[in-house]
């Protein structure tokens, strides 16, 4: 399963690569929420390669839809994370693939195809990129850490965002918006980002980067810091070391002076 799931984003990110320099057919789905050509041609060699090895097993695929997550096995896909990004020839955004075994994350595939990095894990087995392991960073204070974070697409998010924002960065290192949150969590996993955070994520953002973080030795919760679960929409994803100084510090509990 773990070898189909990597051979399955690789294939994807070949094709997502090869259209990348060319025009856009562009749709928008949503408020602030675009589909291309791309991600519906990625979904397709995912989806048929998946169905071909594994015709029994269930598929959540964020453009086709599909199964609900149940019990037995669930593939998890985002053929094109970072659309927006995409359509603009910004050059950040991945394929993801999750597997889920009764509705908890089993194993995760991450792949950048313009970088031609695959981020890979599996449940017990550790995180790795590129056939080395990985581990999340050793940073342990906010005062020396790289935050991420997406803004998401509703006013209402991104009003709460900057709450948290003003919480948070007169004490932190600094802050990076990357616009693909899937990638963004294979960061963490690598100890490129010390902590990520999103308030509006899908199933398919997160099942292969909750567990990619956790095996790589970082945490996942909720921005109350109870277990994140992948059908749940706020997580904070972070190396551990940081988790509960930024929760705390998120919701305005923290009493440092921010000038000293
Ligand atoms: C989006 C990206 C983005 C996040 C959005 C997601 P998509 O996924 O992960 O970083 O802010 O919430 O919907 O639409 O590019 O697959
Ligand atoms: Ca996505
Ligand atoms: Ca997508």
């Amino acid at each position: 399963m773990l070898q189909t799931a990597i051979e399955a984003a690789r294939r994807a990110g070949r094709n997502i690569a090869e259209r990348y320099p060319g025009e856009r057919k562009l749709t928008v789905k949503g408020y602030r929420d675009l589909v291309t050509d791309a991600d519906i041609a990625a979904e397709e060699v995912i989806i048929d390669l998946i169905q071909a090895r594994f015709p029994d097993h269930a598929i959540l695929s964020e453009e086709a839809g599909g199964s609900e997550i149940s019990s037995g096995y669930t593939w998890v896909v985002d053929p094109l994370d970072g659309t927006t990004n995409y359509a603009h020839h910004h050059p950040v955004f991945a394929v993801s693939i999750g597997v889920l075994q009764d509705g908890n994350p089993l194993m995760g595939v991450i792949h950048d195809p313009l970088r031609d990095q695959t981020f890979v894990t599996h449940r017990g087995g550790g995180a790795w990129l590129n056939d080395i392991p990985i581990h999340a960073s050793r940073v342990a204070n906010l005062g020396n850490a790289m935050l991420g974070l997406d803004w998401g697409h509703s006013n209402e998010m991104r009003k709460r965002i900057l709450f948290y924002l003003q919480q948070i960065v007169p004490y932190c290192g600094t802050l990076r918006v990357l616009g693909s949150a899937a990638l963004a969590m294979a960061y963490v996993a690598a100890g490129w980002l010390d902590a990520y955070f999103q308030l509006g994520l899908k199933p398919w953002d997160t099942a292969a980067g909750m567990l990619m973080v956790t095996e790589a030795g970082g945490r996942c919760s909720t921005l109350k810091g109870k277990v994140h679960r992948v059908n749940l929409p706020r997580c904070l994803a972070t190396n551990g070391l940081i988790h509960d100084e930024l929760l705390t510090a998120m919701h305005g509990n923290d009493k440092r002076d921010p000038n000293s």
